[in-house]
């Protein structure tokens, strides 16, 4: 398993690209399965989760051809097999996302449930109760959703119990292709869920509302073909906004949508971060030692739950003491001892966890436990004391691109070890 070792102690300086959304990107490939008319993507991050994402496509049957660097083409024409297995869900939630477009095209589908994962259960509740309300007769037997309608799916009304991203987006894809309209109410309001609509108006759809708390949409009998670019990674530019806080760097992460990620903003801001913004820039100066900050993870606009352990790090360096709320997952503080094997002075309760800065961290080995939490770790190292070895990195390649070649154009000091 690759490891990532990082000599820590050098600010970041320069500029870096961001790539486009993996959590935008994931939802608007499984709607290429919507319609049997080609779909041009651009700006696709290349990361695991995306290639698990195409597996699942090509398995179903659909043709993905890759078109140029970052660049894709999904064609789902003609008979496809509405199934996603077990292996392939399991390594990745979002294959859920298939489930809508795939019953609203074909009358039925049949996906494993996804099961927990390390940051908590994870239920698919929402998703279920929403494509019921569109009419759908399903069934969960032996590890598999198994939905059927029949026709087409019909016009509803849902009323989300929480404010899911993926039970969103899934009942989105599956109304776009019913018959009626649809409202979806207390929906979330992430930007990836306003991307999904650009694309799906795109293809033909009539989707209103998205980026507000309710969404309208007249289904409409068939989707065709177009282009689209993917949004960029709001998470990925909070994640080197934050490193090069805490390394007291200077750095300009560009091809970036600042306007999409002001809770970070504010709350580096708030640490003492110098923040220049432009249409698709944000710079981010720091020549002190952060102030530790205080949040609660929230569905958006407010602080991303995506964002916390990075932020954690942050706060384990920091002029003082911050008091973290996690309330979108029950589990997401496993980095906790991981940063604490580095000297953090971290003390958890509950969903709230209570950090008291110390002048810096010190070297360990460690090991990510999810995509987010392996961040944390890096940033720690890139402070911390000598080497630092993280292990299990597999989990970044999930969701970094290209993570180790970006931060070395800024100057750190780490490398991949290839077990
Ligand atoms: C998406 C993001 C993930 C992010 C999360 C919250 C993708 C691929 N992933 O995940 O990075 O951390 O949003 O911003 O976009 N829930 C239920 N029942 C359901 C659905 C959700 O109880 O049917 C609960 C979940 O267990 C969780 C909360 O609702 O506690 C939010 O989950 P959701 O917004 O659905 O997250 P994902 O779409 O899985």
């Amino acid at each position: 398993m690759d490891k990532f070792l990082i000599r820590g102690g050098v600010p970041l300086e320069g500029e870096v690209e961001i790539s486009g959304s993996k959590n935008a990107a994931l939802p608007l490939m499984a709607a290429a399965l919507l319609t049997e008319e080609p779909i041009h993507f651009q700006t696709v991050p290349n990361l695991r989760d995306i290639a698990t994402m195409v597996q699942l496509l090509k398995c179903l049957g659909a043709a993905v051809q890759v078109s140029g660097e970052n660049a894709l083409e999904i064609c789902a024409a003609g008979a496809l097999t509405p199934l996603a297995p077990y292996d392939l869900v399991r390594k990745m939630r979002a294959s859920i996302l298939v489930l809508g477009p795939l019953l609203a095209r074909f009358g039925e589908a049949r996906v494993s449930l996804p099961g927990g994962c390390a940051i908590g259960s994870r239920p698919v509740d929402q998703h279920i109760k929403g494509l019921q309300a569109l009419g759908a007769k399903i069934q969960v037997e032996n590890g598999y959703v198994h939905a059927r309608s029949e026709g087409r799916l019909r016009g509803g009304h849902v009323l989300f119990d929480m404010a899911t991203v993926g039970g969103t987006e899934n009942l989105m894809m599956a109304a776009a292709l019913a018959d009626g309209e649809t409202l979806l109410e207390n929906v979330a309001r992430e930007p990836e869920i306003v991307d999904l609509a650009v694309l799906l108006n795109a293809m033909g759809a009539r989707v209103e509302g998205a980026g507000s708390d309710s969404i309208r949409i007249q289904g409409v009998n068939t989707l065709h073909g177009c282009n689209h670019r993917v949004m960029p990674d709001r998470i990925e530019t909070g994640s080197y906004l934050v490193a090069a806080v805490m390394t007291q760097g200077d750095v300009t992460c560009r091809n970036t949508r600042p306007e999409l990620l002001e809770a970070v903003l504010v709350k580096l801001e708030e640490a003492g971060a110098c923040l220049k913004r432009g249409g698709d820039w944000v710079r981010v100066t720091m020549r002190q030692r952060p102030q530790a900050v205080s949040f609660r993870t929230l569905p958006y606009p407010a602080f991303p739950t995506d964002m916390q352990a990075q932020f954690m790090a942050m706060n384990t360096i920091a002029n003082g003491t911050g008091t973290i709320a996690e309330t979108i997952f029950e589990n997401r503080f496993m980095h906790v001892q991981e940063l604490n094997r580095m000297g953090a002075r971290i003390a958890v309760d509950g969903h709230t966890a209570v950090v008291q800065g110390i002048e810096r961290l010190e070297a360990a080995p460690v090991m990510a436990t999810d995509l987010r939490a392996s961040m944390s770790l890096v940033v720690a190292a890139l402070v911390a004391n000598g080497e630092t070895m993280i292990d299990r990195i597999y989990h970044i390649d999930r969701g970094y691109e290209r993570v180790e070649f970006k931060l070395r154009q800024l100057g750190a000091r780490i490398e991949r070890v290839v077990r």
